[in-house]
């Protein structure tokens, strides 16, 4: 299919029709994981994407640059789980080399950071996101369904080591499972410099186990966490597009974040595009149709092409998502190939 070419408005920021500037681009590096959260993924065999279908590292970097002319800053890989995916790092140096580009992060659950820190640090690499739910390791093979909770410590342990400026901990809330872990992950925050991030449980899981009395909600988390540890401070925005509400304790040491999608959606600041590991444009994580940019990489399609591809994914941008409506419905693609 072919979208009107961007014609005169070729060099326009791609804003949406509420106004919204899309700025930041999450790029999906692989569906393929070497662990199994129960909230991500189901247990038994996963139809991964055909290797022939994932894009390669030029085709990433093309489209990046040509997202970067459209006004994308920033960009965030995911997964997945990004690091099984074979010389990432060359991605990282790749895509920290085009100009234009101000912020590179990347989201990974640790397993492997251990023996790739160092390359990816190397490569350009400054911010690091680490997915982990639990410092419990019983309840952390629970969660995953693997028992690789010391390599996780390890690769944080290495990581920090490394000298990654800015590293956070993502934790996923899911209620009557996850309660016991909010204050520990907090202190271990508290005593590593690491900001705590608790992202509200997402209907995303695609065996159905979502619903919303297993949300434990950011107000839930603020309470115990000002109980058990003391008074937090609400942090005025750094940046008001950012999905983290973030607190600072009031004795000053360490910051924490809440990712309320459910309680508190903050669709209405979203700069976000995403592109999957299989070249598909999503305007939104629960997005159901997906626009594909792989042809056009692949077979000889312009920038221009490509470029209005972009621009009409972000028109057809809907106000948001609907998690909390009668009408909802769960996107066809489970997380592990959305990226988060
Ligand atoms: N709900 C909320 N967050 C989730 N993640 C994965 N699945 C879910 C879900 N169902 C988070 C993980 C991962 C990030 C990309 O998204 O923390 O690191
Ligand atoms: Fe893997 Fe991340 Fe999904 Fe967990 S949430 S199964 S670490 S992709």
């Amino acid at each position: 299919m072919t979208y009107p070419g961007p014609g005169p408005i070729a060099n326009a920021p791609l804003i949406d029709t509420f106004g919204r500037l899309h700025d930041n681009l999450r790029i999906s590096v692989t569906d393929k994981c070497n662990i199994r959260c129960f909230y991500c993924m189901p247990e038994g065999p996963i139809n991964y994407i055909d290797h022939s279908e994932i894009l390669r590292y030029e085709e990433m970097e093309r489209f990046v640059r040509v997202a970067v002319g459209l006004g994308v800053t920033k960009i965030r890989l995911t997964g997945g789980e990004p690091l099984v995916r074979k010389d990432l790092d060359k991605l990282i140096a790749m895509l920290t080399a085009v100009p234009g580009i101000r912020d590179i992060a990347l989201t990974t659950n640790a397993v492997l950071l251990e023996q790739h820190a160092q390359s990816l640090y190397d490569a350009g690499l400054r911010r690091l996101n680490i997915h982990i739910d639990t410092l419990d390791r019983e309840r952390f093979h629970h969660i995953t369904r693997r028992d690789d909770f010391d390599k996780v410590m390890r690769g944080i342990e290495k990581a920090q080591a490394v000298g990654f400026p800015t590293i956070k901990i993502n934790a996923v809330a899911v209620k009557n499972l996850v309660e016991p872990d909010i204050v520990p992950l907090a202190r271990f925050g508290r005593e590593r410099g690491i900001e705590i991030r608790y992202i509200e449980f997402m209907p995303l899981d695609h065996q159905g186990l979502w619903d919303k009395r297993k949300v434990l909600t950011a107000d839930e988390m603020l309470a115990l966490l000002t109980n058990e540890i003391g008074p937090l401070e609400a942090i005025p925005d750094a940046d008001p597009r950012a999905p983290a509400t973030e607190y600072r304790f009031a004795d000053g040491i360490g910051r924490i974040g809440f990712i309320a999608s459910v309680s508190k959606p903050f669709c209405l600041n979203c700069n976000r595009l995403r592109l999957t590991s299989d070249g598909k444009l999503r305007y939104c994580l629960f997005a159901i149709e997906e626009m594909d940019v792989r042809e056009l990489l692949r077979n000889g399609g312009s920038d221009d092409e490509i470029a209005a591809v972009i621009r009409e994914n972000v028109r057809r941008k809907w106000i948001g998502h609907e998690i909390n409506a009668q009408k909802f419905i769960p996107p066809p693609r489970p997380m592990h190939s959305i990226g988060g």
